[in-house]
């Protein structure tokens, strides 16, 4: 058995944009700053977007030194792929209800930003304590909507990336680092 997958890099890889050591650093910066942030809050909420931010998640969540919860929320949009309305769809709501609670979303990427600013819209409407927004990539060249990003990883420029959450088709998501996939596969 194979102790450490993923040392291959695949053949729709074009170039790792953001190795495991730089994004590990990172992910401990970002962890660093929430906790001084919510060093006087009781109990913060992280609510991750499935599916891609659920690596994100869980490495920042262990590295966080205020007391938290973790809970889950799934989305999906109606035109993927197509050129983008921006409709959100709900699949899978939250546990635990959002109301008075320190809630800090965490997505893996924001692209257009409709899927953010769906997100803060409906918590907002929900009346919690504190609403945050952490982000752990951004392209700000296609951004349609704009977005409070209180937490930000990176910006990177507008290719399709793959690896530590992030798919293509589905594939790709345990990669340790980010990668820019070839053009030829994704057609872009
Ligand atoms: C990705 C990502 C964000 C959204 C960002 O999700 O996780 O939720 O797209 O795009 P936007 O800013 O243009 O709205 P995706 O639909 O790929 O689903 P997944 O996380 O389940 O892979």
């Amino acid at each position: 058995m194979n102790a450490r997958p993923n040392t291959q890099v695949p053949d729709a890889v074009d170039r790792i944009l953001l190795d495991e050591e730089t994004i590990q650093r990172r992910v401990d910066e970002l962890a660093a700053q929430i906790s001084a942030d919510y060093r006087d809050v009781d109990q913060v909420t992280l609510i991750g977007v499935l599916k891609g931010a659920f690596i994100f998640l869980a490495d920042l969540s262990r590295r966080l030194t205020v007391p938290h919860h973790v809970d889950f929320i799934a989305l999906s949009s109606y035109d993927r792929g197509a050129v983008s309305t921006g409709a959100v769809r709900l699949i899978m709501d939250t546990r635990a209800p959002v109301a008075d609670q320190h809630i800090l979303i965490v997505e893996d990427i924001v692209d257009t930003g409709y899927t953010l600013d769906y997100l803060v819209r409906t918590f907002r409407a929900r009346r919690p304590a504190s609403l945050r927004t952490c982000v752990l990539l951004s392209k700000p060249e296609r951004r349609r909507m704009e977005v409070p990003i209180d937490y930000l990883g990176f910006e990177i420029p507008d290719v399709w990336v793959v690896g530590y959450g992030l798919d293509y088709a589905d594939m790709y998501r345990t990669l340790p680092y980010i990668a820019a996939l070839k053009r030829e596969v994704y057609g872009g």
